[in-house]
């Protein structure tokens, strides 16, 4: 995957710009504030639909502006693709995919696949199983449609499910729930098993990422925190019998209690939670790792490395790591922002340096 160029029209603090990137290593750098993870942004919200920061849509339209436009050229295995978004103020995005609109933001997932990482990712690791179960569920999008679609259709019946819960006739609500359950079942187990495949794939590559950063030899195992082992048929079975022992609870809660909606990754680093017990240093190594580990999926998956996006990433790192990192991504096309883009940073990797100004590329450099 590579992102040829990208366009922002009244994006955040850009007012026009336009960005082309090279087949490597590609460095925003600037002072503080100038818009360098704005762009990084942007180009994972083309990838995505997703911001990794923005809650709402409208914090991503420059203020004082009704609308923003971006857009990027993008080439896959399979071609050229092009992606242009309309964020309008008042309404909903709207996207357009080789100029052709798309109807759910969800089709864009699957068309050119990125990995983004930023301090703020650590999250991962140290908190809650919402953010764990949200990486999933954006890396499993784009690998798998199918996963895509078992999770909108999970989360549709599951709220009409938590809908009927707290309905107050109980007859009515113990009538209705095996009608519920059995569907629920079907698409939760879909989720499960690929979670777990995901996970038992993730975890060597993220030991053997985490021993190249850290030059350590500690174990890292990542797994699924569900308990719920087995093909799909075996998962169903299990979450059918699992919600029907949570009846009384789910009825006095008001919501179910039991599914991959509520489940989580277990991340141990030599043997303990590393949440825990992880200093902030393993604990950042840890999540970068995992990172790392996700673009090998991608690779063995597409058969190509998505784009890496490395937001402030650098500055955490000591000399080393930061030299082992950069030996690491060599050969994926990667976007990264610092604020020191000296030379002796990216030791003798080639990258091409662009500084940004109060949302304005200033200056263009090749660095080999
Ligand atoms: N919707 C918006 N309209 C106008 N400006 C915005 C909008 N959203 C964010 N900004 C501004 O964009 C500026 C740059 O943000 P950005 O996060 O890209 O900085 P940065 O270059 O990555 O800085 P740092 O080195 O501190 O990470 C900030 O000053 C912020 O106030
Ligand atoms: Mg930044």
């Amino acid at each position: 995957m590579l992102i040829k160029s990208l366009q922002l029209k009244n994006f955040r603090n850009y007012a026009e710009e336009t960005f082309s990137f090279d087949e490597g290593l590609n460095v925003l750098t600037g002072a503080n504030a100038q818009g360098k993870t704005n762009a990084a942004e942007a180009v994972f919200l083309l990838c995505t639909g997703y911001s990794p920061r923005a809650s709402k849509d409208l914090q991503l339209v420059k203020k004082g502006e009704e609308r923003a436009e971006i857009s990027c050229v993008a080439e896959s295995r399979y071609g050229r693709i092009d992606i242009e978004m309309v964020i309008n103020r008042a309404d909903k995005k709207s996207v357009k995919i080789n100029s052709t609109p798309i109807l759910r933001i969800g089709e864009l997932l699957g068309n050119v696949n990125s990995v983004f990482f930023n301090p703020g990712e650590l999250k991962l690791v140290k908190e809650t199983p919402e953010d764990r179960r949200r990486f999933m569920n954006i890396s499993l999008s784009q690998m798998s449609k199918n996963y895509l679609h078992a999770l909108n259709r999970y989360n549709k019946i599951l709220q009409q499910r938590n809908n009927l819960l707290k309905e107050r006739d109980r007859d009515t609500v113990y009538e209705t729930l095996p009608i519920w359950d059995a569907e629920i079942a079907k698409y939760a187990a879909k989720i499960v098993v690929r979670r777990n495949e995901f996970l038992s794939t993730l975890s060597p590559l993220a030991e053997e990422a985490h021993a190249a950063l850290s030059g350590g030899k500690e174990t890292l195992k990542i797994s699924a925190e569900s308990g719920w082992k087995g093909d799909e048929a075996e998962v169903a079975d299990g979450i059918l019998k699992a919600l029907k022992a949570s009846y009384e609870k789910d009825m006095r809660l008001g919501f179910t209690n039991v599914g991959p909606h509520r489940d989580d990754m277990k991340i141990l680093l030599n043997g303990e939670d590393v949440k825990v017990y992880g200093s902030q240093g393993q604990q950042r190594t840890v999540a970068l790792s995992i990172k790392l580990a996700e673009t090998q999926i991608f690779k063995s998956r597409f058969n190509e490395y998505p784009v890496l996006i490395l937001d402030d990433v650098l500055s955490e790192l000591d000399k080393v790591r930061r030299r082992r990192l950069i030996a690491r991504i060599n050969g994926i096309q990667t976007i990264i922002t610092c604020t020191n883009a000296e030379k002796s940073v990216f030791g003798d990797t080639p990258y091409k340096k662009m500084t940004i100004s109060d949302g304005k590329l200033k200056k263009i450099s090749l660095k080999v």
